[in-house]
Order: structure tokens, then sequence, then C-alpha cells
């Protein structure tokens, strides 16, 4: 049955945050944690896709987990490669763009040619654009924007065409997992009028059913943004 939501959506994005607690509870390394966390991503993009959201957005990695062990990093960079090599096909025949938001310097060439390379297939007529913020800061970005600033002037929107997220709208709905009530440093200036959801479930166990509850309670909600 073809999926319609009753109101227009065109962004979620959702920090998937409880890979580490999700694998303690299983007396697993949280290496495991984040492998089951990659697992997760694919029914739960399909399912946005199935609901026709053109822009999601994934939370993979922040810069301030950098201040993680070496071993872990190191695990999430090979958990990232691997996605890259397992996707292209994925993306092109479902009409996918992918895109990365964040600085991606600290990432081998081997790995940043590739995301070039998947950064231009159907980049020009994507029915659906999947955007992994890695190494993002929302405060590095906004910094980053202001520096480019030549303008005495600056309106939000030309403000808004200096940060990462260029022609991708801002969030309607945030999406955090794993039972913590904050943004973290994820994209401050774009989520101003972003509906948020917080849900207790730890990332690898959110599954459709919690995607859907979070859908509808975006359905519920009345965005006036500040008017009445
Ligand atoms: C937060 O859980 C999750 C991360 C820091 C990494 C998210 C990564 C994935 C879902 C898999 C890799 C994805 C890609 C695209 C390669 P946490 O470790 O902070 O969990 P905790 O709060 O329970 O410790």
């Amino acid at each position: 049955m073809d999926k319609v939501l009753p109101k227009n959506i065109s962004h979620v994005a959702i920090i998937m945050d409880g890979n580490g607690r999700w694998a303690k509870n299983k007396n697993l390394d949280r290496s495991k944690g984040h492998k089951k966390g990659l697992d997760n991503i694919i029914p739960i993009v399909q399912e946005l896709i199935d609901w026709k959201i053109k822009h999601i957005t994934l939370f993979a990695f922040s810069t301030e987990n950098n201040n993680r062990p070496y071993d872990e990093k190191k695990h999430l960079i090979s958990l990232l490669e691997n996605a890259l090599n397992n996707i292209a096909k994925k993306t092109d025949e479902n009409n996918i763009n992918l895109s990365f938001i964040g600085n991606l310097k600290h990432l081998p060439k081997k790995i940043t040619s590739k995301i070039e390379k998947l950064n231009e297939i159907n980049k020009n007529d994507a029915s659906n654009k999947l955007i992994i913020a890695w190494n993002y800061s929302g405060r590095t970005d906004i910094l980053e924007a202001i520096n480019k600033i030549n303008d005495k002037n600056i309106t939000e929107e030309k403000f808004a065409d200096l940060l990462m997220t260029k022609n991708i709208p801002d969030p309607d709905l945030i999406i955090r997992t794993g039972n913590q009530i904050r943004l973290s440093n994820f994209m401050l200036w774009q989520s101003a009028y972003s509906e948020l959801y917080f849900s207790t479930k730890l990332w690898p166990d959110f599954n459709t059913k919690d995607l859907n509850d979070a859908l509808n309670q975006f359905m519920k909600r009345k965005r006036n943004y500040g008017a009445v």
C-alpha cells in the first residue's frame, strides 16, 4: 500500500544514541553495539523512504566523539568504510543521493574519494537524499559560516546558504534515541523550529514501529512558528 503522511514533512534527522549501552547491557564489547547500530540504519531509512521523506540525516559521529578511545574511533571508521562499500548499488537502484556534512579531513583518502564518488550518484535527480553527519559540530558549522561572511547586512537565508546544510531544508523532526534529552551540538541553527522527539529506546532497538510512533506524534503537533 502506498504510504502517505497527512502533513508535509521533508526532513527527518536522527541522533542515533545508545549503541554503547546496548552492548553493555548484553555484556558485549561497545564495537558490537556500533555494528548492530549500523545494521539498524537500513530498515529505518527504508521506512522513511516509504513515507516519502525526501531528506534523511543521520548523526553518526560528532566532533566530540573524537575524544573516544582510539580503538573505538578506528572501529567506527572501519564500519563507515564497509557501509560505503555496500551502499553504492543500493543508492543507485533506489534513486538516493548520499552526501556528508562535517569535517572529513581526518578520514583516509581512500574513504574520502569513495564519498566523493558516491556523492555524484543521482546528484541532480534523486528522489531521496541521505545525509550523514560525520565529525559534525553545530557550533563549528556556525563559526565556519561566520568566517565566510563578507556582507554587512546578511539575512537568515544568506547565512543558511553558508552552512554545511546549504540546499537542505531545516529538519522538520529531530529524533534522538537513547534516553538523553539534548541536541548535543547537532544542527544548532537549523533546529530553531524543528519538532523534537526523544525515545527511551537505545538505537539498535529502535524499530520501524518506534519510528512510526515518532511520526504519528509529529503529525499531532501544531507548528505555528511563534505565531498564533
Ligand atoms: C552513539 O552511541 C552512537 C555513535 C557515537 C555512533 C553512531 C554510529 C552508528 C549507528 C554506526 C556507524 C554508522 C555509520 C554511518 C558508519 P554511543 O556509543 O554514544 O552509546 P552510549 O551513549 O550508550 O555509550
